[in-house]
């Protein structure tokens, strides 16, 4: 088969402002700005790309499951095809694409495996095409398949500006400050569940918006969070960081509650961690740790190198498994060894 396979690994990102909520949900445009800290490779979405003109279709395995990408009923499969017809077209090119991809950790439990998997599909397309695309181009297709995902396109602390105009060429992400800027701060995850969420972000986002009327108050609130957390960490203060990401977690999954009907994500163990981080918190007289809960029950455990012990010794009553990830500086590219389109797949 002619055409060169390329392949790419990316990671997701822990947002500490969240994106809850959009104006505009055929693009993803966000009601406010978020803020996030990009993860190292300890969780990660390997992808590789081959475009051939012998190939009849599009077709993508995501964790050795053939997806129907044209499937009109499967939003993330719709606006995947839309972002390889988009890069098609900036590259003038017409032949299909082969598309394996694999996490490397349970996808849909709240860990944002759609996050790792966007970015890395649109970076490894993209130079299968032989674009060299800029960050913030990556940032904006990217987008468009899953919102949180253009926040991946950079490392370290990313912001994700909501923008003002209709077609999205202002809603892009920017790195705030790169991972080698304050490394110290990093994410425990805690497994709580892997089971697949209920209802999936992307109704979420729609339920809330259009039934709750706490979510009303919400974006001037997040706006300025992301403001003062941009401030946060050009100063390295992690107090605000840590009181501003707890309440920005918390002010979140009160406007799930506040949907009708509800959405409640979290279980009795994420509430017993968020009380157990509290404590802590007070027993010490200063912020050890900040917890943060995105679409899921697991918690992410934002802290210090110094007090990594401490956190895992106070949760481990309460819970087994941690995860522990430090920061990642984005998608690369990875060699031909890496190539995940074996002679099998091709041949199916
Ligand atoms: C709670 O990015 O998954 O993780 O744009 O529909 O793909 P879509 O939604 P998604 O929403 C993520 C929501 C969140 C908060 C965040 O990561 O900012």
């Amino acid at each position: 088969m002619d055409g060169t396979v390329v392949t790419a690994i990316g990671t997701p990102n822990i947002a500490l402002v969240k994106y809850w909520g959009k104006r505009n949900s055929e693009i993803n445009l966000p009601m406010n700005s978020s803020l996030s800290m990009t993860l190292n490779e300890t969780l990660n979405t390997t992808t590789s790309v081959l475009f051939s003109d012998d190939l009849k279709e599009d077709r993508m395995y995501i964790n050795d499951e053939l997806q129907n990408i044209r499937d009109s009923a499967n939003e993330k499969s719709v606006f995947a095809a839309r972002a390889l017809d988009h890069l098609r077209m900036l590259a003038g090119a017409k032949s299909h694409a082969l598309i394996v991809s694999r996490n490397s950790f349970p996808s849909s439990a709240g860990l944002a495996s759609s996050a790792s998997g966007a970015v890395t599909l649109v970076y490894a397309a993209s130079n299968a095409l032989g674009l060299k695309l800029p960050a913030d181009e990556l940032s904006i297709i990217t987008r468009q398949i899953s919102g949180s995902a253009c926040r991946s396109a950079f490392g370290g602390f990313v912001a994700w500006h909501k923008g003002n105009a209709d077609d999205g060429s202002d809603s892009c992400a920017e790195c705030i400050a790169g991972k080698d800027y304050w490394p110290d701060v990093i994410d425990i995850i805690t497994l709580v569940s892997s089971a697949k969420k209920k209802i999936s972000s992307s109704e979420g986002h729609a339920i809330t918006v259009k039934t709750s009327t706490l979510y009303k108050t919400r974006p001037p609130v997040a706006e300025e969070r992301v403001n003062r957390m941009i401030t946060a960490i050009k100063e390295r203060d992690f107090e605000t960081l840590a009181i501003e990401t707890i309440k920005d977690s918390n002010n979140m999954h009160a406007t799930m509650l506040d949907s009708y009907p509800p959405i409640i994500y979290m279980n009795d163990t994420s509430k017993e961690i968020m009380m157990a981080i509290h404590e802590l918190n007070n027993d010490a007289g200063r912020m050890i740790a900040a917890y943060t809960f995105d679409a899921g029950a697991n918690a992410h455990i934002i802290t210090r190198i110094n007090d990594k012990e401490q956190v895992m010794e106070k949760l481990g009553s309460i819970v087994g498994n941690f995860i522990v990830a430090g920061q990642g500086d984005g998608p690369r590219l990875l060699g031909d060894n890496a190539s995940l389109i074996s002679n099998e797949i091709l041949s199916r």
